[in-house]
């Protein structure tokens, strides 16, 4: 592959160190107004929500008084956050990878069957991968985390109306998407020779802003507010072990959890209107989905990309299950 030019990648820091690090949080917190997370009586569901930006937003919401039920894999990491958590109502958590679509169904039928229903969905788990890996459900490891798992919940989470009439899903995307312009037909690449880890990544997360907003449309009828959102540079675990050279340049300006959930907890709290069709929100404001010229493209609409979604779900549901259950 191609080595990226040196000016490239230092025209790259200039333009985003200040914005995204937390040199930015701190300029624009100077005029922010702050009221106290109040969320007694909620119930919220936290994906990825046992450590890094998930953890962080759960823990605010527990301390606001909100029910969190948190997901991930690790029922130990699960149960260890979940007990240092002090608050009126206890943590909670469920099991769940998101890389399997089998589990995110058994995910929403388990909280169906348990009555709850849902104020805050935040749909945070996300991953980025080097080398394309194949699921056990015959797709690529990081499209399924990223954003074919996150639609399949939010769908079924309003087809089996756990999501309440009022309720806010707040999906985390990242300004990974940036570069990329969306193709639908690259959602999905499982051609090794065709992979390349930032862009899977990328496109996923253009995916989940473009489904945000057909959901905001579909939804209008209703008070449910669909957004999504990029915490900034943040310095957590996957961070750290997906982008090691990112962190040794920038560790000391890095963004700390809680300045990385920022925006999660304010969307939660506030339920700001949207006024752009498509945005993404970042400290606290909406703002434009692109910002490179080679990025728009009007003949991809959110329409399109929930189709595509859809109709790999459903191929991935009619696999016959000795396929499915494949280590
Ligand atoms: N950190 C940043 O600078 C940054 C920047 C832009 C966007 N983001 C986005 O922010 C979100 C959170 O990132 P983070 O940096 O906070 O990650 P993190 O610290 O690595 O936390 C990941 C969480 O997700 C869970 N998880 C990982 N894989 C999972 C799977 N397959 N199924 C279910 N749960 C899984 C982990 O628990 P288990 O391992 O036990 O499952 C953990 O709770 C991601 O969507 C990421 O793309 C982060």
């Amino acid at each position: 592959m191609a080595k990226t030019p040196l000016s490239k990648i230092i025209k790259f820091y200039v333009r985003f160190t200040p914005s995204y690090s937390a040199i930015g949080y701190h300029l624009r917190s100077i005029f922010w107004k702050n009221r106290p997370n109040k969320f007694e009586g909620q119930t919220w569901l936290v994906t990825g929500g046992s450590e890094g930006i998930g953890a962080a937003a759960a823990r605010k919401g527990a301390e606001g008084g909100a029910h969190v039920i948190c997901i991930a894999r690790d029922p130990a990491k699960l149960q260890a956050f979940a007990q240092s958590v002090q608050s009126p109502v206890p943590v909670t958590y469920l099991t769940a990878d998101f890389s399997k679509t089998r589990e995110v169904y058994a995910l929403v039928e388990k909280i169906r069957e348990s009555g709850q229903r849902l104020d805050v969905l935040i749909d945070n788990v996300g991953i980025q991968k080097h080398q394309m890996v194949l699921t056990d459900e015959k797709m690529e490891f990081s499209f399924v985390t990223n954003i074919l798992s996150h639609h399949i919940l939010v769908k079924s989470l309003l087809d089996n109306k756990i999501l309440k009439d009022d309720a806010t899903v707040i999906e985390v995307a990242s300004g990974g998407m940036y570069n990329h312009r969306m193709v639908v037909d690259d959602l999905n690449i499982t051609d090794p020779a065709r992979y390349m880890g930032p862009r899977a990544y990328g496109l996923a997360k253009r995916a989940q802003v473009m489904v945000m907003g057909y959901w905001r449309e579909k939804q209008s009828h209703l008070n449910q507010r669909f957004y999504a959102m990029h915490p900034g540079w943040v310095d957590t675990a996957s961070v750290n072990r997906s982008m090691p050279r990112f962190v040794a340049i920038l560790k000391s300006v890095l963004r700390d959890h809680d300045k990385g959930a920022d925006t999660i907890v304010y969307l939660a709290r506030e339920r700001p209107p949207q006024h752009r069709k498509e945005a993404i929100w970042f400290d606290r404001k909406e703002r434009n989905t692109h910002i490179y010229a080679h990025t728009p493209d009007p003949a991809v609409s959110p329409e399109d990309v929930v189709r595509k979604l859809d109709s790999i779900a459903a191929a991935v549901a009619s696999q016959p299950e000795p396929v499915r259950q494949a280590a």
